[in-house]
């Protein structure tokens, strides 16, 4: 299976190539598009998800980039016999429920028997809100998340830890002293300790991870409400807490 922006870093694996590997192999191919898909409505980004189109199975996450509440998770898959083949049971007492094959009876399609409609609320907002609003959110998600990533790689102080994809900025304080050098174990300390600061004051819940061995601060700029200011301030409060800190 290949991922179509990372949990950790929005990273994209080459969808063609992959895609190419797992025909060529008689092998079915997924993609867990569940963070990134919803980007392939923004013009500019579409093409880093060229590939996306040739996968057997596609995870997508409307609660992520479609800004509906969770959980309202989806699967797409090119051949739903399959699913059916993995998911369909009978027992006797669901024998009245057997709709034949000419009707969709999604508890044959997934592990879920009793269910919710979710579908209706992605429907309705897409309706009300049109694609174009959707489209415009996630381009602005991807905007404020460059203009920080950008920020950080002015910032002597700053530093990117992988680049920023889809919205996610991984970054780390690191100060300006080099003599004498300082570890790694300290740095993944000082971050800590900065992310423990906003968080606690309540000033920001900004996210963190582990990249490799090296403690990592997080952006996701997903809410429709996050503005490019909210950003620009919590990377001000990471860089004083940074120099007041030991
Ligand atoms: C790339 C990716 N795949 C899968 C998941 C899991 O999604 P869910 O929590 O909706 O099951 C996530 C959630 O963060 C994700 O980012």
């Amino acid at each position: 299976m290949a991922n179509a922006g990372t949990t950790n870093t929005g990273a994209i694996d080459p969808l063609v190539e992959l895609a190419e590997i797992a025909r060529a192999e008689g092998l079915w191919h997924h993609v867990d598009a569940a963070y990134g898909g919803f980007a392939v409505l923004d013009p500019e980004v579409r093409p880093l998800l060229q590939g996306l189109e040739l996968a057997d199975s596609v995870t997508l996450d409307p609660h992520k980039w479609l800004m509906q509440p969770f959980e309202t998770g989806c699967l797409m898959a090119r051949d739903v016999t399959r699913l059916e083949a993995a998911f369909r049971i009978l027992p006797d007492y669901m024998q009245d429920t057997d709709l034949g094959t000419q009707q969709v009876n999604f508890c044959n399609r997934g592990l879920q028997l009793t269910r919710a409609f979710r579908a209706l609320r992605v429907w309705l907002s897409v309706q009300r809100y049109g694609l174009a609003a959707h489209r415009q959110a996630i381009a602005q998600a991807i905007g404020i998340a460059a203009e920080a990533a950008d920020r950080v790689t002015g910032e002597d102080e700053l530093e990117l830890l992988a680049p920023p994809s889809l919205g996610v900025v991984c970054f780390r304080y690191r100060g300006l002293t080099t003599e004498p050098p300082v570890s790694e174990e300290s740095l993944d300390e000082l971050n800590r300790r900065i992310q423990d600061r906003i968080v606690q004051s309540g000033f920001a819940m900004i996210a963190s991870t582990r990249l490799g061995d090296r403690f990592s601060l997080r952006f996701c700029v997903l809410n429709t409400r996050t503005t490019e200011d909210d950003v620009m301030q919590i990377l001000d409060r990471v860089l004083e807490i940074g120099r007041e800190l030991p």
